[in-house]
């Protein structure tokens, strides 16, 4: 709730916005970030966990060479619980605010004016996900989705056509309400997380009975007794053909990467955590994560892990023309001990795991780790990647990234050189006013959602 971690109270639209250095003139589109932005009492009492609060949508505008406006608005559904704060992207030609475990997707038009509920004609009311995968080259959006909520048994695997239409869903028997937050998918398979991080019988009573302790709001804890596995099965397919491998005793929220070897096993690029929940309850803040690469056996056996890169880091992103193919490259928000301390009133408790810090670009066929500090107290998240128009080289084109500074409280949408992030900013434009840290962030470009 302290330092750049609090919230902005208002929403504000803002024109003609300070450019230093030159925007691409192929980026035509919007920036979109969403994130937490909690106002009210009841979400910021002593429940309070970074992942649970109305979420809050920023989107700069760039067009022809100009960062034609800055906006920022509440998430609002049509149902109270329909507050997504954890990622927004572009499918069926749609935009989606998306959460997972709870309330549906949140549909936001361009210029952020409208917003409502769509939910698929129910499709998706019964939990989605954050993190759904996206065909590059069908535009199909498979989706691994799971409810908080005491009982619910099983996760639930969707397909949405390129038209946002549902095509397949299939129920998947997975005890013990574990926290799914992300998937893999390769060209032909999907791959199901079931790790140790589930649903606290004490925390869930505890908030429905109005007295929660540190972190409820969020009531899923790790857990020594649950297994960890992770489960595959065929795009579109059903329960009777999933499979199970035992996998490393970690947690991971974010997949890099998944793509299928010519040998039948999967080769998937995780970040992964020793534990989360088990020793800090507000946020994933037990320890620091590293870039993992697994592989899942064709046929039988157990997950094995390499580790990358321990450099601290989270937040992956790839070239998506690449998503389900043999990637190289990953581009990341680095963390921990890298990180450049704002000042001391950043929250301790959320300090290191999620800490803000350089961008970060790993080579995964090398580990060798390349990074870009944008200063003394300037720091940023997620980056996303935007390929040069016909760009045949798998990092030939642009990071865009916001980046807080701690000295003037404000932040910038920063456009790197993708292929060489070391170098001085391509451009810099100057946002009205900070933007809190928050969660993931997309580019969209007009033609993807038709503006
Ligand atoms: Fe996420």
């Amino acid at each position: 709730m302290s330092g750049n971690f609090g919230p902005v109270t208002d929403e504000v639209s803002v024109d003609d916005l300070p450019v230093t250095g030159t925007l691409p003139p192929e980026l035509n589109g919007r920036y979109l970030r969403i994130g937490p932005n909690p106002t009210s009492p009841d979400e910021t009492g002593p429940g309070h966990h970074w992942f649970v609060c109305r979420g809050m949508v920023h989107s700069v505008r760039l067009r022809e060479g100009r960062a034609e406006w800055y906006r920022n608005r509440f998430v609002r559904g049509d149902a109270p619980e329909d507050v997504p704060n954890t990622n927004v992207l572009a499918q069926g030609g749609r935009l989606l605010a998306l959460v997972g475990g709870g309330g549906a997707p949140v549909c936001v038009a361009p210029d952020l004016d409208r917003m409502s509920t769509w939910d698929a004609d129910g499709a998706l009311r019964t939990g989605f996900t954050a993190h759904p995968k996206i065909d590059p080259v069908t535009g199909e959006m498979h989706s691994v989705n799971y409810l908080i909520k005491p009982g619910a048994e099983s996760l639930r695997y969707l397909v949405l056509d390129a038209a946002g239409k549902p095509t397949h869903a299939a129920e998947l028997p997975v005890p013990g309400v574990p926290m799914v937050h992300d998937m893999a998918m390769t060209a032909t398979r999907v791959v199901v997380l079931d790790l140790p991080v589930t649903l606290s019988v004490d925390a869930a009573s505890r908030l429905a009975a109005g007295v929660p302790e540190s972190g409820d709001a969020l009531p899923m804890r790790w857990n020594e007794e649950h297994p960890s596995r992770v489960g595959v099965l065929p795009r579109g397919g059903t329960a009777e053909q999933l499979s199970w491998f035992d996998a490393p005793r970690c947690y991971v929220f974010h997949v890099l990467n998944a793509y299928d070897a010519p040998d039948g096993s999967i080769v998937m690029d995780v970040v992964r955590y020793d534990t989360v929940f088990r020793d800090v309850f507000r946020g994933p803040a037990d320890g620091l994560p590293a870039l993992a690469r697994w592989t899942v056996p064709a046929d039988r056996g157990a997950v094995s892990e390499q580790i990358i890169s321990d450099y601290g880091l989270e937040w992956p992103r790839i070239n998506e023309a690449w998503s389900g193919r043999a990637h190289r490259y990953g581009w990341f928000g680095g963390t921990g001990p890298h990180s450049l301390r704002l000042s001391d009133d950043v929250d301790r408790d959320l300090g290191g795991s999620f800490e803000p810090g350089p961008l970060v670009k790993v080579d995964t066929t090398t580990g060798e780790v390349l990074t870009h500090h944008f200063g003394t107290g300037r720091v940023t998240q997620e980056p996303a990647f935007v390929a040069r128009p016909g760009a045949e080289a798998e990092d030939d084109g642009w990071i865009l990234s916001v980046v807080y500074d701690g000295n003037t409280d404000r932040s910038e949408l920063v456009v790197l050189d993708a292929a060489d992030v070391t170098a001085p900013p391509v451009a810099r434009v100057h946002l009205p006013r900070r933007v809190p840290f928050g969660f993931h962030g997309n580019w969209i470009a007009d033609d993807e959602i038709g503006a």
